[in-house]
């Protein structure tokens, strides 16, 4: 066993009225699965920060770190500052961390499974940040983000992430890939004045709640991927993506609440412009009938449409989606669903409107049903 990495670390927390309590830490080796990631670094697990005057006294290695289900009251900009110059990619992995100030000096943060809700950054100085990765944590805003001009990956994963605007990726101007899957966003905010993102290549969507993608103003030559599958979509402007995006060259459409006559003509327009729309994950389902061109001539606004859609599909879901899915698949649909109507539950001055010509509608498919039966 190569023991050169093998840090010792010692931790002193002490508290102002309390004997001065000394713990030691060796850093541990990753697995072999995890080795790239964990090679250069010490892996640190149990570290406990009870408060900024503890924070004081903790002496990291130098080196990057990687915390394994450890507590911090909170990672303040107090307890970045004893982080070592040679730590520049620091990872936390099932922690209880409720607050956290990004470090300006890292070049890359990873924040997994652990309870991150509030991050902060600081707007004063230059930030560093190369990668962030937060997944699987509790932020609603990703608008901190924005300060970080030297990024160049952007993973944001399974956050109860609603609304995300596109000035914040503004200064973002080495961005190549942004995953943004998996969060609850049904509202990608269109930039309001031309923006550029020269060098993005990626941009993953898949698993929101997207009803549209407006990419009028926005500008990315190099995007090549796109992937909207398992979203809320029934329409999208392939002209107008392509002007955004003139070498997109894969878009995935799966599970989406296209019309059928809709999709294929999407699917068309994609095709005589060489973009590719495969499908993972799941088959590009669509509704057979015209029951959102329907709705689309009621002049309901767009969230209101969207609530129709959301509980139209859980009465079809099982018809239209079943065989695209597995149990996961249907879960998740629903869990998606079920926080969308609440969400938009709140919205209260149009919902009882909606109810009523939901009710309408609803009379109106079964009428039909019975004519086709
Ligand atoms: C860390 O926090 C969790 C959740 O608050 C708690 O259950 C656990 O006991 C804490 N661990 C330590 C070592 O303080
Ligand atoms: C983005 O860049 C512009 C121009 O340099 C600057 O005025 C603005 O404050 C920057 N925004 C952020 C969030 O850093
Ligand atoms: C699509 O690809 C074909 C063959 O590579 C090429 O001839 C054609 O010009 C391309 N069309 C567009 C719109 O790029
Ligand atoms: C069900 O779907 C999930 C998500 O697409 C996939 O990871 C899993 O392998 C599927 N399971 C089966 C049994 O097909
Ligand atoms: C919605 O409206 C009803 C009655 O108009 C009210 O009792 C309820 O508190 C409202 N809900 C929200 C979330 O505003």
């Amino acid at each position: 066993m190569n023991r050169a990495f093998q840090l010792q670390l010692i931790v002193i927390l002490s508290v102002a009225v309390r004997l001065v309590t000394p713990w030691y830490y060796n850093c541990f080796e990753g697995t072999a699965s995890e080795s790239a990631l964990l090679s250069d670094s010490c892996s640190l697990r149990n570290i406990v920060v009870r408060s900024d005057i503890d924070a004081q006294n903790v002496y990291f290695p130098p080196t990057n770190i990687n915390f394994f289900q450890s507590n911090f009251s909170s990672f303040s900009p107090t307890l970045g500052r004893r982080l070592p110059d040679e730590a520049e990619r620091v990872s936390f992995y099932n922690c209880v961390v409720p607050k956290f100030a990004i470090p300006t000096k890292l070049r890359a943060l990873r924040l997994m499974f652990s309870n991150v809700a509030m991050v902060f950054t600081n707007y004063l100085t230059e930030n560093a940040m190369e990668e962030l990765v937060v997944v699987a944590a509790q932020i609603t805003s990703m608008k901190f983000v924005e300060v970080f001009r030297k990024l160049r990956y952007l993973r944001i994963e399974g956050n109860p992430i609603q609304i995300v605007t596109m000035e914040t990726f503004r200064n973002l101007t080495e961005v190549e890939v942004i995953k943004l899957s998996g969060n609850r966003i049904y509202f990608l905010e269109p930039a309001t004045r031309p923006l550029e993102l020269p060098k993005l290549v990626e941009l993953d969507l898949r698993r929101n709640f997207l009803v549209q993608l407006d990419s009028s103003l926005w500008h990315s030559p190099s995007l090549r991927i796109l992937t909207l599958h398992l979203n809320f979509l029934k329409s999208l402007n392939v002209e107008q993506l392509h002007r955004s995006f003139p070498h997109l060259q894969w878009v995935t459409l799966g599970s989406n609440l296209w019309n059928c006559q809709r999709l294929s003509v999407i699917m068309g327009s994609m095709l005589v412009r060489n973009i590719s729309t495969y499908v993972t994950e799941a088959r590009p389902g669509c509704q057979s009938f015209s029951f959102f061109e329907y709705l689309s001539l009621s002049g309901l606004d767009a969230i209101s449409k969207t609530q129709l859609m959301v509980e139209q599909m859980e009465e079809v879901s099982t018809a239209n989606y079943a065989e695209l899915s597995n149990t996961t698949l249907l879960e998740d649909l629903r869990g998606r669903s079920d926080a969308l109507v609440r969400k938009l539950k709140s919205l209260n001055s149009t919902v009882e409107r909606v109810k009523n010509s939901y009710a309408d509608v609803k009379l109106w498919i079964k009428g039909r049903a019975n004519q086709n039966n």
